[in-house]
């Protein structure tokens, strides 16, 4: 299995006591497999994308990833296996502005020590002759399509999407969805993605519900 959550438990700090928003978590994702992951606002959506991805802590349980516990590595260790495995697409597009939209695609694989063509990955996107542009100069839709491109160019076994398409208009944000679900397939590259929407969780290969703390099928 790539990714193994098992049991997972995150509280946080309440006013009087502390609130479990995570309460014994336990899922997984298959090489290659699309997942959408919806639940109500404050579910934990991104609290379990942020443990997943070592952004964040739990309190118990593992992520094991390809047979690694990362809750048992150090920093150092932990990031040295996302560096090559996991990336990460986030609601807000988070360019580097003074970056070409050509740099801010290809340095994370740069990075990760990959190989990656931005005329290839602007051609997939739908970017071709932007790539000499800077992120400003780019609608939404396609800043959002440059941050997807980042994260692929890295060619990571896992990509963790968290509400990718929440900044976007209707129209834009499926058509973003659909092109990331369309190169996770096309790359067999496993896709953890949390959405609102009941229809674009439908692409996914399996959908996750997490209510009170708990995940249902
Ligand atoms: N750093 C933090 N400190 C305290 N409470 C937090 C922290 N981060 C998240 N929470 C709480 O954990 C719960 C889950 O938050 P989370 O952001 O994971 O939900 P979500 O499902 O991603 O929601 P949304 O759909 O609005 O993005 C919320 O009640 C939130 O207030
Ligand atoms: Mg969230």
């Amino acid at each position: 299995m790539l990714l193994d959550v098992r049991n997972v438990v995150k509280r946080f700090p309440g006013s009087d006591q502390p609130v479990t928003v995570l309460d014994g978590v336990s899922m997984s994702v298959a090489a290659g497999e699309t997942v959408a992951l919806t639940g109500e606002s404050g579910s934990g959506k991104s609290t379990l994308l942020h443990i997943i991805g070592g952004l964040e802590p739990c309190d118990e349980g593992a992520v094991i990833f390809e047979g690694t516990d990362l809750t048992g590595l150090d920093d150092a260790g932990r990031a040295s296996v996302r560096r090559s495995n996991i990336s990460v697409v986030f609601q807000q597009f988070n360019l580097i502005p003074s970056l070409t939209i050509e740099q801010n695609l290809t340095f994370q694989a740069q990075l990760a020590g990959v190989q990656a063509s931005a005329d290839d990955l602007a051609q997939s996107l739908g970017l071709q002759g932007q790539l000499r542009k800077y992120p400003e100069e780019l609608s939404g839709g396609q800043q959002q399509r440059v941050a997807i491109g980042r994260a692929l160019a890295a060619a990571p076994k896992l990509v963790l999407a968290d509400e990718p398409t929440g900044n976007l208009d209707e129209t834009t944000g499926s058509a973003v969805f659909e092109l990331l679900v369309a190169q996770a397939r096309d790359r067999a590259t496993g896709l953890l993605i949390a959405t609102h929407s009941e229809r674009l969780a439908g692409l996914a290969d399996r959908r996750l519900h997490l209510s009170h703390g708990r995940l249902t099928g």
